[in-house]
């Protein structure tokens, strides 16, 4: 029996496998995928006969108002977009640091926290200050400690992929803040299973994909700006529904919104947006903070039974940097080895770098933890 009361129902694959691979693509909630058929189906039946301008309006309100709840802010401070990448992307134009500025990041951070920045700082001269990771942890102090006076944006994955190291976020918005710059977080690998208040937290912009931890579909992400920030920046990438009023139609003048839609720009695949909204729905009903104790006891099972069997846990320990994501590496084995070794049981988990990546969600039981132990045993023997 699931403690969160998951059922085999609404995330039917969880019962065909052991999936502990949400880092990389979780299982998708049944009512989005029920949802984005739905909407695909009957565009396809219909074209716009029933998908009119304002059920086109409502998709993106709703799911506005579904991240507001997911960050605790409101419903004007969320954006959607196709993924978490171009949403950042928009946003490093936007905020475009000049010369003589620098961005500071981690050298460990997937790339989409880097690589967006680091194209305009291409154009503009701006320097990339990269945080070193030493066997894989990123010292949050020499992070904090590449702030300084010329420092305009702190670019944070909330939880690392490849090590499961989370960030204090309040801490990084405080750091950022003491330097005038602001915070932007990819919460790729964090939105969904741990609690975000964006604006408790002082946070300037978070951005989440939908496929990974929020169990929604590829094609669909979305973003927090803060009413503070908003208004100052101009988006990278435009397009008709940049304007203010969507539906005046007048390449002679662009008015963007007062909120964070200014960074929404076209069309999309809506039915994925859908899906999202029924994603985090769910969620946000479930209750993030119950998501995470719940995942923390399953990784804790996991540490611990790792650690019983002499495997080494390369993934933080302390409570306060911990996330679902649990890493290891098994001595005198090659990582891809023992996940394929895993893969033949049936185990899904993933090989990142040289470590095994382990990350259950919601839908795990301590059933699964107890068949990837089991696995192991058969791999040490
Ligand atoms: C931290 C993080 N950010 C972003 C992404 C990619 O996001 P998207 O595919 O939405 O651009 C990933 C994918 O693994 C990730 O781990």
């Amino acid at each position: 029996m699931n403690p969160l009361s998951i059922s085999a129902a609404d995330f039917p694959a969880s019962r065909t496998c052991t999936y502990l691979n949400s880092a990389n693509v979780a299982l998708m909630y049944r009512g989005a995928s029920d949802a984005i058929i739905a909407w695909q189906q009957d565009v396809a039946a219909n074209g716009s006969n029933n998908f009119d301008e304002s059920a086109e309006e409502a998709v993106f309100a709703e799911l506005h108002d579904a991240g507001a709840r997911l960050f605790s802010a409101t419903a004007d401070d969320i954006c959607v977009g196709s993924s978490a990448t171009e949403l950042i992307s928009s946003l490093a134009w936007a905020a475009m640091p000049p010369t003589g500025a620098n961005i500071v990041s981690a050298d460990i951070a997937f790339p989409t926290a880097v690589y967006p920045w680091a194209r305009v700082a291409k154009h503009t001269g701006c320097e990339i200050r990269l945080a070193e990771a030493h066997r894989g942890y990123v010292d949050p102090g020499a992070l904090m400690g590449l702030i300084d006076e010329n420092t305009v944006v702190v670019s944070l994955s909330h939880v690392e992929y490849r090590s499961g190291q989370r960030y204090d976020l309040a801490a990084f918005a405080e750091a950022a803040h003491a330097h005038n710059a602001i915070l932007v977080v990819d919460a790729t690998q964090s939105a969904g299973a741990v609690p975000i208040d964006a604006p408790a937290d002082g946070v300037d912009v978070v951005i989440a994909g939908g496929y990974k931890w929020l169990c929604g579909p590829f094609g669909a992400a979305i973003m927090y700006v803060s009413p503070q920030l908003c208004s100052s920046l101009e988006p990278g990438l435009v397009g008709f529904r940049s304007n203010a009023d969507i539906w005046n139609i007048d390449a002679t003048q662009i008015v963007y919104p007062g909120n964070a839609s200014r960074f929404e720009f076209s069309t999309m695949a809506y039915g994925c947006a859908i899906g999202l909204t029924s994603a985090i729905e769910f969620l946000n009903h479930v209750g993030i903070e119950s998501i995470f104790d719940h995942n923390q006891s399953l990784a804790d099972a996991l540490i611990s039974g790792l650690m019983d069997r002499g495997v080494e846990v390369t993934s933080p320990r302390s409570p306060a940097e911990r996330s679902a994501i649990v890493t290891a590496q098994f001595a005198g084995l090659d990582s891809s080895d023992v996940t394929e070794r895993f893969k033949e049981s049936d185990i899904r988990v993933a090989c990142r770098q040289d470590v095994v990546r382990f990350s259950p969600h919601l839908y795990n039981e301590m059933v699964d933890i107890e068949a990837a132990l089991s696995c192991v045993d058969a791999i040490l023997a």
